[in-house]
């Protein structure tokens, strides 16, 4: 795939890991972004940083359909359609089951998923039009491994990652190269309040994405040659992994205690 000259949308493409793949398309020869995110100061903030990009700015959330529908009539009026559809926003609420707040489940499942779930089908009409698109999902290590007190995160990043492995079989005669990124801990504003240490940088995760892009690779999974062991065995055999969760327990309640980014 060319990227010079295509029309990327990115959700949540005003911070971390989207800003990131933001920066990493420019380099790439990207000029035009749509962006949603919720806070219009940092929607302002990317005007100021890339001043010679053009942008589509929409002030929203992706769990609520009728911002979605806003953004996307507003990328048909300006652009008629697309070519890469970034699925990056997300939000992080941690802890054992029956500490999550009920509101922050039902947010989680409806901005990590469904509102993902949604803008895609709402934007598929204009992937369609391109002659060459992509879509890509960001999902997370724990979508393919879980861990204790990430049940609600982990299931909607399984969502994703089952979402996007449905839509890659269903648009095999279309267009469209769909794919998966599963990062692993990354150092951005979702991990404040998370205890963990040597993470990896957004500017990685970008560049491994777009890398795989080009490629036209299905599943970029960050963590090394551990991670993708680790997958391996979660699925042979996960009482291997049941073992090693029980020996990290509590490590795990410890890092997760206060993680909260929602
Ligand atoms: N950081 C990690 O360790 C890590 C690891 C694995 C996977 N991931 C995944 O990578 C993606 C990006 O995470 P990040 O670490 O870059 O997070 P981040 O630094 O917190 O940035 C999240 C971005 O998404 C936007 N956003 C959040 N909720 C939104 C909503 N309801 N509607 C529209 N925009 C929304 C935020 O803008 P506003 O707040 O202004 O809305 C922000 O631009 C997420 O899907 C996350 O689950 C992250």
């Amino acid at each position: 795939m060319d990227l010079k000259g295509k029309k990327v949308l990115i959700t949540g493409g005003s911070a971390g890991i989207g800003k990131a793949l933001l920066r990493e398309l420019i380099s790439h020869g990207v000029n035009d972004f749509a962006i949603i995110g919720r806070s219009q100061d940092k929607l302002d903030k990317l005007k100021k940083d890339f001043e010679n990009i053009n942008f589509i700015l929409v002030q929203g959330d992706v769990s609520q359909l009728s911002d979605i529908e806003r953004l996307v009539k507003e990328v048909d009026k300006q652009w008629g359609n697309l070519d890469l559809l970034i699925n990056n926003a997300g939000v992080i609420s941690t802890g054992s089951l029956q500490t999550i707040s009920d509101v922050d489940i039902i947010n989680q499942i409806n901005i990590n998923l469904t509102g993902l779930i949604l803008l895609t089908k709402k934007a598929l009409p204009l992937l369609l039009k391109s002659e060459e698109a992509g879509l890509m999902n960001i999902s997370s290590g724990l979508g393919y491994i879980a861990k204790p007190f990430y049940s609600v995160y982990a299931a909607t990043k399984a969502g994703v990652k089952h979402f996007s492995e449905a839509m890659r079989r269903e648009l095999v005669f279309e267009n469209i190269h769909v794919m998966t990124v599963y990062p692993t801990a990354t150092d951005t504003d979702m991990m404040i309040t998370s205890k963990i240490e040597n993470m990896d940088t957004a500017e990685l995760v970008a560049r491994k994405s777009i890398e795989g892009l080009l490629n036209k690779d299905i599943d970029v999974i960050l963590g090394g040659k551990q991670r993708k062991k680790d997958i391996e065995t979660n699925i042979n055999r996960p009482l291997e992994m049941d073992k090693i969760a029980k020996e990290r327990y509590e490590s795990y309640r410890d890092k997760t205690e206060f993680h909260r980014a929602m």
